[in-house]
């Protein structure tokens, strides 16, 4: 168990919709992804999650599912994600699926049927409850969904009212009826017979609601963080991170358990740090929970310090905890440090030499930037059912708190090489969101084979995190700043009788500092042209982050 393959892994992102179109009609694709597995083989990440690509009308690109056990056309078909699969396997890398339990589409025929009558069979998949008026003319309760507003939608037909915790069109499952537990499971199975190792659970903490509907309470908060969901004035105590809900990842982790080959389960869990921890229920739960609070994070030495010690706190071993800066929904990492590469790298030495396990997210590997598309440009469901909003608001949010509301942004085509359609589709094709009007080398042409590069570095962190024990399941130590000097972090990582040690300067200034393992070997660094770190006195380039294997 301690030495299971997920806790030593890293995982890579892929957005089905935006990695390689093969067949011209500027959606990627699945034969795409395959076309380019060997550029994550040489990368060196040994996991890939694949966002959804089920049957889906794609209003929320794919998270809106009506059929879980088919394929989207435009992505291929069951045959294809086969062909996947093996491809994946045969480099020696794992397969992760992304599975929406919370909610289907609108268009699921579940819902269809669900909505159709009062007393369909179907009628109880699904969360309806009468109004509160007379005539049912206000909804149930108070309830707000995870992006405001009421999450209440009247159904005139049958004078009740759905739940969605989400988008309006993506009605919630009824987890209290065994029916939909069995279904939901049988599916995790159908994918799982086909051979993938694991899943990435969708909101997972919010597949029960309170049993009696009872209001959600009055919080003193508007507007949420990573850590604390509330907002809006309104707590989440009845609609999210219910006791039946953790009691339920642990029948979700029986499911991955019950096969072979140590399969696993990492759930997004938006909620503070500890709740989210609360998920895995003490190593019998979900294996891994998505920890949000780097995604915002400081490059600074002391933010850097205090939450690598934090995370090793809160998930000590059998628990482990991940490192995410980045996803579909967020704005991309680099574009919160300026779009810098040398920042960019020191923040790759960071993720990838902590205790925990990695999630990368394509494109960031070149640098890829957040490409700011306008609102009445965009094809985010988010940004559409906001429309009122004027252009201003979204770019008053962007500089104060360096959010984007708009998903799209993060999520354009990958930047293969320079040219007019950075290689995702052919040239002619108009691939389906806009590239940045620049690539500005941040492409995998430009940066291979160049040691100077942020691609170069990831390929040699990914490498050597592989190639180390040490670095890949090695317990935490951090130095002490007196040791370091302010601006340096270090810990050290040990395991199967191998040292090694970390320092990162996460300045703009050259540091000088005493060798922690002075005589040892470099194993890594930032800066691709550095041969050695064993003189008694290290001098690290501003942003520079290297590892020393300590001597002996
Ligand atoms: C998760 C997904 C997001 C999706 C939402 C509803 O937050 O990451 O992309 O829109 O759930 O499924
Ligand atoms: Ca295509």
């Amino acid at each position: 168990m301690q030495n299971s393959w997920w806790r030593e892994t890293v995982v890579y992102q892929i957005y089905p919709r935006s990695f390689f179109d093969s067949n011209g009609d500027g959606i990627g694709d699945l034969d795409g992804i395959i076309a380019k597995l060997d550029h994550l083989a040489d990368l060196g990440v040994g996991t890939i999650w694949f966002s959804p690509f089920y049957a889906s009308p794609q209003r929320d690109v794919g998270y809106d599912i009506c059929d879980y056990r088919t394929v989207a056309p435009e992505y291929g078909d069951l045959a294809t994600v086969d062909r996947l699969i093996q491809a994946v396997h045969a480099r020696g890398m794992k397969v992760v699926m992304d599975m929406v339990m919370n909610h289907t589409s609108d268009q699921h025929p579940w819902f269809v049927e669900s909505r159709s009558s009062r007393d369909n069979p179907k009628r109880d998949w699904y969360v309806w409850h009468d109004g509160r008026k007379p005539g049912g003319k206000a909804p149930p309760n108070n309830w707000n969904a995870m992006i405001g507003g009421s999450g209440w939608h009247y159904d005139a037909p049958t004078d009740q009212w759905f739940w969605t915790q989400f988008l309006p069109f993506q009605p919630d499952l009824n987890y209290r009826n065994p029916e939909v537990q069995a279904e939901m499971l049988g599916t995790l199975r159908f994918w799982l017979d086909r051979g993938v190792d694991g899943f990435r659970l969708d909101i997972v903490n919010a597949l029960f609601e309170d049993a009696e509907f009872r209001d959600n309470p009055f919080a003193w908060r508007l507007i949420p963080s990573d850590d604390d969901p509330r907002m809006l004035f309104q707590g989440s105590d009845r609609t999210l991170n219910l006791p039946e809900t953790l009691a339920f990842m642990k029948e979700l982790r029986r499911v991955v358990d019950g096969y072979p080959g140590d399969r696993f389960l990492v759930g997004e869990v938006n909620a503070p740090i500890e709740m989210a921890q609360a998920h895995c229920c003490d190593g019998h739960g979900l294996n891994l929970v998505f920890l949000f609070r780097s995604l915002k994070a400081a490059l600074k030495p002391a933010t850097i310090r205090e939450l690598v010690s934090e995370y090793d706190r809160l998930f000590p071993d059998p628990l482990i905890p991940t490192w995410v800066f980045g996803n579909h929904d967020r704005a991309r990492r680099i574009s919160r440090l300026g779009g810098d590469m040398a920042r960019a790298r020191l923040n790759a030495a960071w993720q990838l030499t902590a205790r925990g396990v990695p999630f990368l997210y394509y494109g960031e590997e070149v640098g890829m930037v957040q490409r700011p598309i306008p609102a009445r440009d965009s094809q985010d469901a988010l940004v559409l059912r906001m429309q009122w909003v004027p252009q201003f608001v979204y770019d008053a949010i962007r500089s104060l708190m360096g959010e984007s509301i708009n998903r799209d942004e993060c999520r354009t085509p990958m930047q293969w090489d320079g040219t007019a359609t950075a290689g995702f589709c052919a040239q002619g094709v108009k691939p389906w969101l806009p590239l940045p009007d620049d690539l500005g080398g941040r492409t995998v042409a430009d940066q291979a084979g160049n040691p100077d590069s942020l691609l170069e570095c990831y390929r040699r962190f990914l490498h050597a995190r592989r190639e180390n024990p040490a670095l890949h399941r090695g317990d935490l130590a951090l130095l002490d700043a007196a040791e370091t000097g302010k601006d340096v972090v270090g810990w050290r990582r040990t395991a199967d009788g191998q040292t090694v040690v970390v320092l990162l300067n996460a300045t703009n200034r050259a540091h000088t500092l005493r060798n922690p393992a002075p005589g040892g070997t470099l194993v890594v660094s930032t800066d691709g042209r550095r041969t050695d770190a064993a003189a008694p006195e290290l001098v690290l380039a501003p942003w520079e982050g290297l590892v020393v294997r300590t001597a002996g």
